[in-house]
């Protein structure tokens, strides 16, 4: 079972952990990921910076791989939380998989060393090219999502002489109770197939020329904090496999997506192994339990691995507001801009005896919406360091050079070493694809 962490756990008064935040913890009032002091990284590197704990990665792979011990499990990484080649590389050493979304990630996992065999291709909107170049590499599974997407596959894969792995992603109509930007598993979400068409979507699979049929997935979507939305899925999916198996067509491997959440502000998810041996007992109990499972986590194996380290550059006393001005942004960090997230926001160093009036945490942007984090009581000073926590998904893989801002460096600590795992972008480098007029 994972360790029970109270609030706040105390060992001889001198490091403090940081509840959901494995591996981050404040030793004699400074804040260390592992066994690296985060400030040391700042004053070597600058800021903004985004540090990730390997330990806190490995843990949460564990997770899962406890909960499914002596299963056949496939894990495949859903790198569009955090596709920095280092971060790839760790899950690929790991023996992960991955699951992706673009040419563009495929071109990442084969940079990172991945195995294109170990590859699910998700996503609504495959292009011709980029099934072209999923199928010469040689991926796992195409996860397929709706019926002309199928066509289209068929027609790409036999003008290539190859067949192509096919699993069809079934929209369950469950309400993950999330966000609804991240909710994907609903009748009005533009995902999956629905579980009303899904025999028929099969049928037509099974005859189709250059497919070959190999699993089931669904996805339902991002920030689960329940297990019942799973459960249920769960369910209707096995419902489909043996309605598709009776009609003669074999499901080698079932694919229960990703999705599940991170304590970002006291949420209380399930662990990953309560979860999966939750679910495995229901899909035991309906004689299932031999298949070859899939899954696609991606938030809850870097989410809380990581931080992003930013500099007080200016305090604002208003008489609404007062806000604290950092040198972090909406670039760096859009989840707050784009829905309402929350980030936990800590000094590097604790201070005592001041005062801890309530700011707004906000970035240089030229935006209103550019904020990091509203009305955080915090003890600071211009010049003061901030870690801005849950900072290891959708973060760097979501940055942008809005304002031209260059992309912040990456570093992964392993135990006491840091390697630098992205150098920090130049103004230069955000604009070299760019051509003067004649
Ligand atoms: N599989 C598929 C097909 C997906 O679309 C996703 C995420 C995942 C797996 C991984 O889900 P996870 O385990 O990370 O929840 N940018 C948003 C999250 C978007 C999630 C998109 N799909 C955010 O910052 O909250």
């Amino acid at each position: 079972a994972l360790p029970v962490r109270p609030r706040l756990l105390c060992h001889a008064m001198t490091s403090i952990e940081l509840p959901g935040h494995p591996h981050i913890a404040y030793r004699h009032n400074e804040l260390f990921v592992e066994d690296v002091r985060v400030s040391d990284l700042a004053q070597a590197h600058g800021t903004p910076l985004f540090v990730y704990s390997t330990a806190s990665m490995r843990e949460a792979l564990a997770a899962y791989q406890r909960g499914f011990a002596g299963r056949k499990l496939h894990i495949c990484y859903a790198m569009k939380a955090n596709s920095s080649l280092a971060m790839l590389q760790f899950f690929a050493r790991q023996g992960c998989g991955f699951d992706i979304v673009s040419g563009g990630e495929l071109e990442r996992v084969l940079a990172a060393g991945g195995d294109p065999a170990k590859v699910i291709f998700s996503g609504v909107g495959k292009t011709r090219a980029e099934m072209r170049q999923a199928l010469q590499a040689g991926i796992l599974c195409f996860n397929v999502e709706s019926e002309a997407e199928l066509e289209v596959l068929s027609e790409v894969a036999t003008e290539a002489g190859q067949t192509a792995p096919v699993s069809i992603r079934v929209n369950p109509n469950v309400d993950p109770k999330t966000h609804p930007y991240i909710s994907t598993g609903l009748k009005g979400n533009k995902f999956g197939v629905a579980h009303e068409r899904t025999l028929a979507t099969y049928q037509r699979a099974a005859a189709l020329p250059g497919l070959r049929v190999v699993g089931i997935d669904f996805h339902i979507g991002s920030q689960i904090t329940e297990a019942t939305p799973y459960l249920d899925a769960t369910d209707r999916l096995l419902d489909l496999v043996e309605a598709i198996e009776a009609a003669g067509i074999p499901i080698h491997h079932i694919d229960f997506g990703g999705g599940l959440g991170i304590n970002y502000n006291g949420d209380t998810p399930p662990a990953a192994d309560a979860l999966w041996q939750q679910l495995l007992a229901k899909i035991d109990a309906r004689g299932f339990g031999d298949r070859q499972f899939m899954i696609e986590p991606g938030r809850s194996l870097v989410g809380n691995a990581g931080l992003c380290v930013t500099e007080v550059l200016y305090l604002k006393p208003g008489e609404e507001k007062n806000f604290c001005i950092v040198d972090a942004a909406m670039n760096d960090l859009p989840r707050p801009a784009m829905y309402q997230a929350f980030h936990a926001i800590v000094p590097l160093q604790a201070r005592t005896g001041m005062t801890a009036p309530l700011y707004d945490v906000v970035g240089p942007v030229c935006e209103s919406g550019d904020w990091i984090g509203q009305d955080r009581s915090l003890a600071v000073q211009p010049g003061d360091r901030l870690a801005v926590l849950s900072a290891g998904a959708y973060c760097m893989s979501m940055s942008s050079n809005y304002n031209t801002r260059g992309r912040a460096a990456e570093i992964l600590v392993d135990g006491a070493s840091a390697h630098v795992i992205r150098t920090r972008e130049t103004a230069q480098d955000t604009f070299r694809q760019e051509k003067l007029l004649p």
